[in-house]
């Protein structure tokens, strides 16, 4: 009975939108989400528990923040903070831009992206090519009001009928994992979930997933997977205490000094965090590509090793669940690069036999 109402209920979920055919969205907006949850069978062989990944980097614009962004919009439309033909400014480290340029695009605002220079030139050149207006400035701490944050809310200030989405401390990020990461998920895993862990750049979808499957059971196990140079292993690992920070990471879009406010909702919810070093995640990002043909981000192919140390940790025959959060397409110009994994001492970290993938000098 339950099973038959949550079948129905995935399929329902999966392909039927209000006012359209089966299997046809309404628009870009439409389209975002829904996305396959995928057994990655290697993994699950070797650990005796499914490996699951949810394949974000399916969603339209490419990566897990077309959801944030959407729903950042819909708040500001809801609240009356804009008004058609207004303007969305955001700081982000470029996946939230993207998707919000999309979003942007679909739904008729301009859109102005603040974010520090340390980025990718892919992902810059992308968010031009959308249409957006794109500001990168030097990388300088939260606490400094040159901060890229504080820089696009200003400029927000300065337009008429314009918002600062603010997707760091905005709860409408959250709220889109909550209404739709989350359901996605239970509902794809029959109910059956048992571990979710992902790593965290707002948190919101950490956050969000984790207070929807808790709400569903309360036993399911919560880990923030976490990069070098990020606070939130020692903070969880303290108790709340420290906020320690050591090296630094290749990885893009994740880590994170302080607790934000999509953070902050649910940090009660987390049930423990692993720090993974760069060199595990490099090789997970090889491995994934020649053993299962996913291709992946860094920061993805990090969540699949917290997800590998999770299945550890709470023994055989579970699922867990982590996020492909985007493609390498917009790093790949450096993660198959010779000489830049040289310069990174993470060469040495890539097995002989998938040395071959390095095809770049
Ligand atoms: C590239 C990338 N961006 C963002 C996130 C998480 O985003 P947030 O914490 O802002 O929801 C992840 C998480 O895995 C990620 O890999």
């Amino acid at each position: 009975m339950v099973m038959n109402a949550l079948r129905t209920a995935v399929r329902a979920y999966s392909t039927v939108q209000p006012g359209v055919r089966p299997g046809i969205t309404k628009g870009f907006i439409g389209a975002i989400g829904n996305t396959p949850l995928i057994r990655l069978n290697r993994l699950s062989e070797e650990t005796g528990s499914e490996i699951l990944a949810k394949a974000e980097f399916m969603n339209p614009g490419g990566s897990v923040k077309d959801r944030a962004a959407l729903f950042v919009v819909k708040d500001a439309e809801e609240k009356g903070l804009i008004r058609p033909g207004g303007t969305v400014v955001e700081g982000t480290a470029g996946n939230t831009g993207i998707g919000l340029a999309h979003v942007c695009r679909a739904k008729g605002y301009k859109c102005v992206i603040y974010m520090p220079n340390t980025q990718s030139q892919e992902k810059i050149d992308l968010l031009r090519m959308l249409g957006a207006e794109v500001h990168p400035v030097p990388a300088v701490a939260f606490d400094n009001p040159q901060n890229y944050n504080h820089q696009a809310a200003r400029h927000a200030e300065s337009l008429d009928n314009a918002v600062w989405t603010n997707q760091f401390d905005n709860i409408a990020n959250r709220r889109a994992h909550i209404e739709t990461t989350g359901p996605e998920i239970w509902a794809q895993t029959e109910g059956l979930v048992d571990g979710f862990t992902c790593a965290t750049g707002t948190g919101g979808t950490l956050a969000g997933t984790a207070r929807y499957l808790k709400t569903q059971n309360k036993d399911v196990q919560i880990y923030v997977a976490d990069p070098p140079g990020s606070v939130l292993h020692s903070y969880f690992q303290s108790g709340g205490k420290l906020f320690e920070r050591s090296g630094g990471s290749i990885t893009e879009g994740i880590g994170q000094g302080r607790i934000t406010d999509n953070m902050a909702q649910d940090v009660e919810l987390v049930d423990g965090s692993f720090n993974v070093p760069d060199e595990e995640s490099i090789e997970m990002l090889y491995r994934l590509l020649d053993e299962e043909g996913i291709y992946v981000g860094a920061s993805s192919a990090l969540n699949v090793v917290a997800a590998v140390k999770l299945a550890k940790e709470l023994g055989k025959n579970k699922k867990i669940v982590t996020i492909l959060a985007d493609g390498a397409y917009r790093y790949q110009s450096r993660l198959f690069s010779r000489s830049w994994l040289e310069t990174k001492k993470l060469d040495t970290a890539i097995p002989e036999h998938l040395q071959k993938y390095i095809v770049l000098p």
